[in-house]
């Protein structure tokens, strides 16, 4: 399995959010999960993702017991083997679309040719070539999007987590987005959790989870 969890909760103060969760997803697998707004997907997301952490329960990535590791060899597990789409993109506005999509290799080492290669490669992929020097003010919504697509790639995350990615986009360019995102992110070896509203993504993924009252079942 890439990722188990086991009975996670989570409450702030005395409102429990999260009730017991375990779940079990594998290499390969593509998840979505729905939920009423406000009934915690956002905040499993976090904990799955490691950028938050659970008030019990546990969580393995890779085999990588999570509550093992320090603040540091958490951030770079995190950098190494879990990439983010939000669902505002989250780009640095002073950035070009290129560095955007380079920041996670900068964070934790040098950007060589290679990894500019592989980022231009990335950015061709989600249909960007023409819009590599220009920064996240500059192009679409859609195409912001995309570019964070870009970004959480390029590290080759085991673990792709996506929180509404097309969320403020409407019909045709959320579809787009949607292509995107499943063409480039479903690998043999890469889970990917998508939390959506949209019937037609989760309708394509391969498994499909509803969070409702702390709970997490499979539809
Ligand atoms: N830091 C916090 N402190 C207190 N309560 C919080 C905190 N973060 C989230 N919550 C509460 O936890 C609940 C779940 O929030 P979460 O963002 O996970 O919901 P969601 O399912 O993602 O909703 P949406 O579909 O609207 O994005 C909400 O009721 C929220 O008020
Ligand atoms: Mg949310």
């Amino acid at each position: 399995m890439l990722l188990t969890t086991t009975n996670l909760t989570k409450s702030y103060h005395t409102l429990e959010i999260l009730k017991g969760i375990s779940l079990c997803v594998d290499r390969s697998d593509s998840v979505a999960i729905t939920g009423p707004s406000g009934s915690g997907k956002s905040t499993l997301l976090h904990i799955l993702g490691t950028l938050d952490t659970p008030t019990s329960g546990s969580l393995e990535i890779d085999g990588q017991d999570l509550s093992t590791l320090s603040e540091s060899g958490l951030s770079r597990f995190r950098n190494e083997t879990v990439g983010f789409v939000f669902q505002d993109a989250h780009l640095l506005p002073q950035f070009s679309v290129l560095e955007n999509v380079l920041l996670p290799v900068r964070a934790f080492g040098r950007v060589d040719a290679a990894a500019t290669e592989q980022a231009e490669s990335l950015i061709a992929s989600v249909g960007l070539a023409e819009r590599m020097t220009h920064l996240p003010g500059q192009i679409s919504g859609g195409e912001r999007q995309r570019t964070a697509i870009a970004r959480s790639l390029i590290m080759e995350p085991s673990l792709l987590l996506c929180d509404e990615p097309t969320g403020n986009l409407d019909g045709q360019i959320a579809d787009t987005v949607l292509e995107v995102l499943l063409s480039s992110a479903v690998s043999e070896d890469r889970a990917l959790i998508v939390i959506t509203h949209s019937e037609s993504l989760a309708a394509s993924m391969s498994r499909r989870f509803t969070l409702k009252d702390g709970l997490c079942s499979e539809v």
